[in-house]
């Protein structure tokens, strides 16, 4: 691969700080996920949640006043019209890893092994092999920081429907004030442009990282519409988390199973960064031949 083939202006991008946010993200997601403060009693948990959560006040104020549906068209036509730089899974996991570039190993976790710990977890489960091979790249839409995003805010962070009224359900609710649709005709309703039970194909969730990869490799590889689903939700937390969200689901199940798909993959993607750091060189083969298997073109399009 030519060197530098995907970076429009890595000088401009600072991968540490990215993975800095993106840690405090998992951290606010990890103390909710593991605490209930309804009762009043973890006063210990909820003074470490609202820390976590000073940490990501701002970036959730950038996102939620700047995505907007007209952006997310706009980032959907860019994605459609872009120049589509060519690598195997194996090397966007490098390219990513050396773009993020983290030095200090000791605090936190490199994205390749980020990236084999949710998938070595998965498979000291006894998980299938697709949902191995989903945990193995379910972050390669972070490349998308590196060309095409306008800043940390449209790469991560947790997802909800743009289109429709901002469900008081999604983190810091209070941070839509300055978002125009909040005060749109129609995008301010619960419906906005849907219809009832339309289904999550049909709702058009805030670019990022999951929407990027979800596209890439939809029509790609083999992957079951399971694989898919956790790949495309797997930060949309105000649905599979706090349970919003339902009256746009499909009345066929569909979504229904779709759910229970990315709530199974959650953990590990939350609860894995605690395990032993993976040998990279040693899982190499088992992960090649994984690869192999559900990306048959080999090369893809990014
Ligand atoms: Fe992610
Ligand atoms: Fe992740």
């Amino acid at each position: 691969m030519a060197p530098g083939i995907l970076v429009d202006d890595t000088s401009s991008r600072d991968g540490l700080q990215l993975e800095e946010t993106s840690d405090n993200i998992d951290a606010v997601n990890v103390i909710k996920g593991k605490t209930n403060f309804a009762d009043g009693k973890d006063k210990t948990q909820f003074r470490q949640y609202e820390d976590a959560c000073d940490r990501v006040k701002n970036f959730y104020l950038e996102q939620h006043t700047k995505q907007t549906v007209a952006y997310n068209l706009k980032a959907r036509n860019h994605y459609k019209h872009r120049k589509p730089v060519e690598m195997t899974i194996w090397e966007a996991m490098e390219k990513l890893n050396t773009l993020i570039d983290d030095s200090d190993p000791d605090t936190s976790l490199s994205q390749i092994q980020h990236l084999l710990q949710s998938a070595e977890a998965m498979r000291r489960d006894g998980q299938p092999r697709w949902m191995q091979v989903t945990g193995l790249i379910h972050d390669l839409g972070k490349l998308l920081f590196f060309y095409g995003s306008e800043g940390q805010w449209d790469v991560v962070g947790d997802t909800f429907p743009v289109g429709c009224a901002f469900d008081e359900r999604i983190i810091y609710p209070g941070t839509f004030a300055a978002n125009p649709d909040s005060q749109d005709p129609i995008y301010a309703t619960e419906l906005g442009v849907y219809t009832p039970n339309c289904g999550l194909d049909n709702v058009m969730l805030s670019w990022g990282h999951d929407e990027y990869l979800y596209h890439v490799v939809k029509d790609q590889s083999t992957l079951p519409a399971e694989a898919l689903a956790m790949i495309r939700y797997h930060s949309f937390y105000p649905w599979h988390k706090e349970g919003a969200y339902r009256h746009l689901m499909d009345l066929e199940g569909h979504d229904e199973k779709m759910l229970a798909a990315v709530k199974e993959f959650n953990p590990y993607d939350l609860y894995s960064k605690s395990d032993g750091v993976p040998d990279v060189e040693k899982l190499k083969p088992y992960y090649m031949e994984l690869i192999d298997e559900f990306f048959p073109e080999r090369v893809l399009k990014w």
